[in-house]
């Protein structure tokens, strides 16, 4: 099957791209996208996020993101949401690439897995983005729904490592634990998921996954769901999901800056990129 990719490396997808005959690029983001931003992805040995949460005593790593065990114990994903707050974090040279690609008018959809809204303080529009695990930009109570003020929320989460008050509800008579709207383990994604299978399926030229072991469904799942005729190119440390089952997958391994630097370099785009970068 003839690929709309001539080599499958960074130069074959910048020519793609350059063509004209790739107008809209989807790209599915994992926790490796904001490693250089200093915040830890979940699960590489030794440095990420499972393998450094000994200190809450949980059952098991992934406890701290599961509804029912915070119902019981909202303090261990606490003490992570003060370390993980968004705020402190600077959006990185990837998170810098998808802005420029909207500001070429080639960016169809940025699918995040990312709740630490680095996307948005990039300046990807709201609209291109979707956080299918949610994100920290908004909370509420997990009994009655009611949302909880942003700012006050903000204040108790950067307080708790000295107080360790857990934000409760508001509303006369209710006290339910409030949560920021980040998918919990046991949760659904959001309702604008939904639409992502279609994006991929039928609005997409090309799909750029990067920074994630693609291990967590039904987000990993997208990947698989690309058309034949739209390539797929896969950025990340170490090879992941069904890459390489594709004549004309490319697969780029290494640290997702460096690889987008190169890629830039190829498109003409690299001060552009340090530019815009710079303004974030
Ligand atoms: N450049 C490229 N790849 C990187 C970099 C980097 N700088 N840093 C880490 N990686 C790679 C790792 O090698 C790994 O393959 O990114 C991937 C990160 O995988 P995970 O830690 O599993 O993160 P992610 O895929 O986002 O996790 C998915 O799991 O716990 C849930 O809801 C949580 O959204 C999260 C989901």
């Amino acid at each position: 099957m003839a690929s709309a990719l001539e080599t499958t490396d960074v130069k074959g997808i910048a020519k793609y791209i350059k063509s004209g005959k790739c107008k809209k690029i989807s790209l599915m983001l994992g926790a490796g996208v904001s490693t250089a931003a200093g915040i830890p992805d979940f699960r590489s040995p030794g440095t990420g996020l499972y393998a450094n949460l000994a200190r809450l005593n949980l059952p098991y790593p992934e406890a701290v993101f599961e509804i029912n065990f915070f119902r019981n114990n909202p303090v261990p994903f606490y003490t992570l949401a003060h370390e993980l707050y968004p705020g402190k974090f600077r959006p990185t040279l990837t998170h810098a690439f998808i802005r420029l690609l909207s500001e070429h008018s080639l960016l169809r959809m940025c699918f995040t897995q990312n709740i630490d809204t680095l996307e948005r303080r990039a300046g990807v529009p709201a609209d291109k983005i979707i956080e299918a695990h949610g994100s920290f930009a908004t909370q509420r109570c997990i009994k009655c729904r009611t949302p909880f003020d942003d700012a006050k929320m903000k204040e108790m989460v950067l307080k708790f490592s000295e107080d360790k008050v857990v934000p409760r509800c508001e509303k006369k008579g209710c006290r339910g634990l409030v949560k920021p709207d980040i998918v919990f383990f046991g949760e659904a994604l959001p309702p604008e998921f939904s639409q992502s299978p279609k994006i991929i399926q039928r609005e997409t030229d090309l799909l750029i996954v990067i920074g994630t072991s693609l291990t967590v469904h039904p987000f990993a799942s997208l990947a698989l769901l690309c058309p034949d005729e739209c390539p797929r190119a896969l950025i990340n440390i170490d090879l992941v999901g069904d890459f390489g089952s594709r004549d004309d997958d490319v697969v780029l391994l290494g640290k997702c800056d460096e690889v987008i630097e190169e890629l830039c370099e190829e498109l003409g785009w690299k001060e552009e990129l340090m530019k815009l970068w710079e303004e974030t």
